[in-house]
């Protein structure tokens, strides 16, 4: 067990080595008796007495769906009783100079109550879809819970995405309703969020009446008669009661890309979601009362609802709201700010520790990290150097480190250790969470037991399950439950040791995982396919030191148009106005034709190959229309 690292002794933890063993079999043998005592860490209007009703073949599924709750008032009101002095927001503005702003419950309540009664004043009843396109400020978790104590059902679109997927977003969801701010800040410099709305919407056929804007730098911005109305201008507040929701009651829309066409607006509900966020808070974070928690995801991804809005304040945790970025204004920021706050948990991406790790300790060491007990990773696998020089350096060496593997569709966290009763393994998610059943198979969908090497399903529902594919329940069928049948298929190869340890080991299916997000090639390709001088494109990934992997663009171009330089930045630009930076290839290679078989489908796996470096391995090339293609593409590699 050399590589194990065995958890620090604690006299206090929610979960210790012979409790995991002992409720992780009961939640696998009696899942509805675990999970409806489980569903007591929340109010209800209607307690439940149905825990799982499911089936993945033909794929339905419900949780607890005899209970009525609301989500905003366990978040907020019911903390009222004994928090509401408790501090539940601190925010940390992107100008580390700028105004710390700190909110208790009760403070919380206020602001929640102003934001659902100005959402009421521009229409927005139980049921309606709206658009959350927010810097990183306490306002986006309000509006987020404003939505919820309405019923209405949000959909939160990341402030780095283009008004082109902006647009597709509002569209794909018939939303009529957006909140933004007038500008965002990142890292000292400004996102024009309302006017990416403003062109979202003067470029597309929307139904959007009413969009609220919320003031955050001040900056001099259009306001649309009729339509776009200040916040400031339509808060109030008078009493606002949470709406009663049924347990399957839609909560949130979240758009995440997959391996073919637009990115899925993947739909969770109430009830199963609450009782997994607020569960896998409690255990996989270990929180206690006095701790000072910190998320720095931004609320556009998954990660951001379930572990800063819904997770922490379902279980009345204190926690930082950063606007910022880890590198302004220096690399040490980070730390800086759990010093300041002194932050107990953090959690955050690889590739923010991997780009941190490479600029020094002495970011890290000039700050004091004496609060720290426990340190998170998420969103893309966290290579073993990585995770060493997070527990060593920010963490001193005393800390734990949990590696947290889980996805959109998962709606919290499905392996890791848990802090105090499990030894670390760098480099391995970890166990399976309660209630959680793993299986390894072979591309034929063959079991494979003991210790593997195979595609990751898994076989049993949990209540954080995501329900559908808002609007199109044939494509989550497709997506998730049509490889392997009647298996949840989750895209990700996964080894398992002998101790029975997953470690992730990315995706295997055409997505890419970009600086920990999600990114489907086809989206790029179908962006590179737009612009006039482009014929047809492939877009694969290729491992990235930091980021984890890089966008590797193969290009063909129309006839009598030539490859260059100025074109290949151009064509990062476009892509970038198309989908937003996040999607920037890293790599552009014109090439004059893609490797296809003879029936005329593009072989990705020798793309994938050469774009890796790898080319002793191509494989079965024979097939192939054009083999001299090939000595080309090597050939013509970019490296840089
Ligand atoms: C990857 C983010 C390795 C994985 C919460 C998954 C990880 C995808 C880990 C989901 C991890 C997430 N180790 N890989 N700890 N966590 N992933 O939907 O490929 O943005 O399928 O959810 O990220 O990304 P998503």
């Amino acid at each position: 067990m050399s590589e194990f690292i065995e958890p620090p002794q604690t006299a206090k933890t929610n979960c210790t080595a012979a409790q995991y063993r002992a409720d992780y079999v009961r939640s696998l043998s009696d899942p509805d008796g675990f999970w409806l005592e489980q569903a007591k860490r929340l109010d209800w209007i209607d307690p439940p007495t149905i825990g799982g009703e499911w089936s993945f073949d033909p794929v339905e599924i419900k949780w607890f769906a005899d209970g009525t709750l609301n989500l905003c008032h366990n978040a907020v009101d019911r903390h009222l009783a004994d928090k509401a002095d408790k501090t539940a927001l601190i925010f940390e503005p992107d100008d580390p100079d700028g105004a710390v702003r700190t909110l208790t419950f009760a403070d919380l309540h206020v602001e929640v109550i102003r934001m659902a009664n100005a959402l009421k004043a521009m229409g927005v009843t139980k049921g309606a879809r709206v658009t959350l396109y927010m810097p990183m400020v306490v306002e986006g978790v309000v509006a987020m819970l404003a939505c919820a104590r309405l019923g209405a059902v949000h959909s939160v679109v990341f402030g780095g995405f283009s008004p082109e997927a902006l647009a597709g977003r509002i569209i794909d969801c018939d939303s009529h309703f957006v909140i933004t701010a007038d500008e965002g800040l990142r890292g000292g410099k400004p996102i024009a969020l309302n006017a990416n709305v403003d062109a979202a919407l003067d470029e597309h056929d929307t139904q959007v009446k009413g969009v609220l804007v919320i003031k955050h730098t001040g900056a001099d911005i259009t306001m649309k008669e009729g339509r776009d109305h200040w916040y400031a201008d339509l808060a109030s507040d008078e009493d606002c009661p949470c709406e009663p929701m049924n347990a399957e009651d839609p909560l949130f829309i979240l758009y995440t890309s997959g391996s073919t066409g637009k990115p899925k607006g993947v739909l969770h509900t109430t009830g199963g979601y609450g009782v997994w966020t607020a569960t896998t808070f409690h255990y996989v974070f270990d929180h206690q009362p006095d701790d000072v928690f910190w998320c720095s995801a931004d609320i556009g991804w998954i990660t951001g609802h379930s572990y800063v809005t819904y997770g922490p304040l379902l279980n009345g945790a204190t926690q930082v709201i950063f606007e910022g970025v880890p590198n302004y204004p220096d690399h040490g920021r980070f730390w800086a700010t759990i010093a300041r706050h002194k932050v107990s948990i953090f959690y955050t991406a690889p590739t923010a520790i991997r780009a941190l790790m490479r600029e020094g300790d002495s970011f890290v060491t000039a700050h004091d990290r004496s609060s720290l007990r426990l340190l998170g990773s998420v969103g893309e696998p966290i290579n073993p150097e990585a995770w060493r020089w997070y527990r060593d350096v920010p963490g001193e060496g005393r800390v734990p480190v949990i590696d947290t593997w889980w996805q959109t569709e998962t709606g919290g966290v499905m392996l890791t250790t848990l802090p105090y009763a499990h030894a670390m393994k760098p480099g391995s998610a970890g166990l399976p969470f309660f209630g959680v059943q793993p299986q390894l198979v072979d591309n034929e969908g063959q079991v494979l037991d003991g210790a593997a090497e195979g595609n990751l399903c898994l076989t049993a529902s949990w209540p954080g399950q995501a329900r559908t594919v808002y609007g199109d329940h044939d494509r989550f069928v497709q997506t998730y439950f049509s490889t392997y049948t009647g298996k949840y298929f989750t895209g990700d190869g996964c080894q398992r040791d002998e101790h029975g340890y997953y470690r992730i080991t990315g995706r295997v299916d055409d997505v890419i995982n970009v600086s920990g997000h999600r990114m489907g090639t086809a989206e790029v390709e179908s962006a590179l396919v737009l612009h006039p001088h482009v014929s047809e494109a492939a877009v694969v990934g290729f491992p990235h030191d930091i980021k984890g992997q890089g966008i590797y663009c193969y290009v063909t171009l129309n006839a009598g148009d030539e490859g260059s330089d100025d074109l290949a930045a151009e064509l990062r630009q476009w892509v970038r106005k198309e989908i937003g930076p996040v999607a920037t290839p890293d790599r552009i290679h014109f090439t004059d034709g893609l490797p296809k078989t003879r029936s005329g489908k593009i072989m990705r796996r020798i793309l994938r190959k050469i774009a890796e470096n790898d080319y002793g391995s191509l494989g079965d090339t024979s097939t192939l229309a054009d083999p001299s293609l090939v000595d080309r593409l090597i050939e013509g590699r970019v490296k840089s």
